[in-house]
């Protein structure tokens, strides 16, 4: 038999067939269960012995040819039906998805990130450490002893006899030296570490048991208050966005000696007295001062040789004056309604 011809008449009908219907029976006729091709194949048993193989592999290749123009057919006909059914509605693939909501960054984030930016721009690198703290860190190697009052002023979470929520960032001041020291390094040392800091607070509108700081720390040959008081006066004039005027009041701080209150002139009334800075005209922003040689001692340092200044300021602080918020509960609150106000990207 011609397998050839038979190939050549069977794709015909396959390429003839008007739609899916037509193909489905076409399909049938050649495949199914008495199916023309199916005959062909079978046909050889009839041959003589030494005709079967050749004969064999031609029927099969056949037999391919056509499982593969029927399907090609078929997958023809599905393109063009799902074509029409999307044509008899209006639906339209072309047209953009739902939007997803977009977040926006948190504002402390914002102040957070234009401070590191700004810290790096003067030499500063940034530190890190450990939100769970031993009591070592947090406060003996800070100057503050077991039976130091100044524990008393930090409430905090103890989660077991050593180890506790840290209160402040200033524990990193002493991991920072002692990593530079351990290896040999000597100072200068600038760093700056943003971190989340917590204390068993009662909440209200100007405390929250959960806190954001940015410790500072410079250590060097030289370093004076007067390095002091330039650094954080720019930081502020950047941050704030204004020209300020700034004062330094005693303050203090086992950590530090001398210690300081910095203020600035109050953004509110421009230093004529408001309910904000309570009439006075200042506004208590970061306590400061010169590194105390304890410290500088535990970190490894030589405090014969070197000084230093370090400052802790509160985020949250920065942040309310920055955009006139009132209610530091605000910020863990969670409130969409607050939030969206600070997208920096249109939405
Ligand atoms: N750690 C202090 C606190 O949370 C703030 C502070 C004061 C940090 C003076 C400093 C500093 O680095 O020099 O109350």
């Amino acid at each position: 038999m011609d397998t050839t011809a038979k190939q050549e008449e069977w794709l015909a009908s396959i390429a003839a067939a008007a739609d899916a219907g037509a193909l489905a029976a076409v399909e049938k006729r050649l495949l199914g269960p008495k199916g023309e091709v199916l005959e062909l194949v079978r046909s050889v048993t009839a041959l003589p012995k030494d005709e079967r193989p050749a004969f064999g592999k031609a029927a099969n290749l056949v037999k391919q040819a056509v499982e593969a123009a029927l399907a090609a057919a078929r997958e023809r006909f599905a393109d063009s039906a799902l074509k029409s059914e999307l044509e008899a509605t209006d639906f339209d693939p072309t047209e953009p998805g739902p939007r997803r909501a977009r977040g926006t960054l948190h504002p402390i984030t914002i102040v957070q990130n234009e401070l590191v930016d700004l810290f790096r721009s003067m030499g500063f690198r940034e530190a890190d450490g450990p939100e769970v703290e031993s009591e070592y860190f947090n406060f003996d190697a800070l100057n503050i002893p077991g039976d130091h009052p100044a524990r008393e002023s930090q409430d905090t979470f103890w989660l077991d006899d050593d180890n506790l929520l840290r209160t402040h960032t200033s524990p990193v001041q002493v991991r920072t030296m002692l990593r530079l020291s351990k290896h040999g390094f000597e100072p200068p040392l600038r760093v700056i570490v943003p971190g989340r800091c917590f204390r068993s607070e009662t909440v209200d509108k100007t405390h929250e048991h959960t806190f954001y700081q940015m410790e500072g720390l410079v250590v060097d040959r030289g370093v004076s208050v007067a390095n002091l008081i330039h650094t954080m006066k720019t930081c502020l004039r950047v941050i704030l966005e204004r020209d300020l005027q700034v004062r330094l009041r005693p303050g203090f701080f086992p950590f530090v000696e001398p210690g300081f209150e910095l203020d600035v002139n109050c953004p509110f009334c421009a230093g004529k007295g408001c309910s904000v800075c309570k009439q006075s005209g200042w506004i208590e922003i970061l306590p400061c001062g010169m590194v105390h040689p304890h410290v500088l001692r535990e970190g490894g340092i030589d405090p014969e040789e070197f000084t230093g200044f370090a400052f802790g300021m509160g985020l949250q602080r920065v942040v309310m004056l920055r955009y006139g918020i009132d209610d530091i509960r605000q910020f863990m609150g969670g409130d969409l309604r607050f939030l969206q106000q600070f997208a920096e990207v249109p939405r």
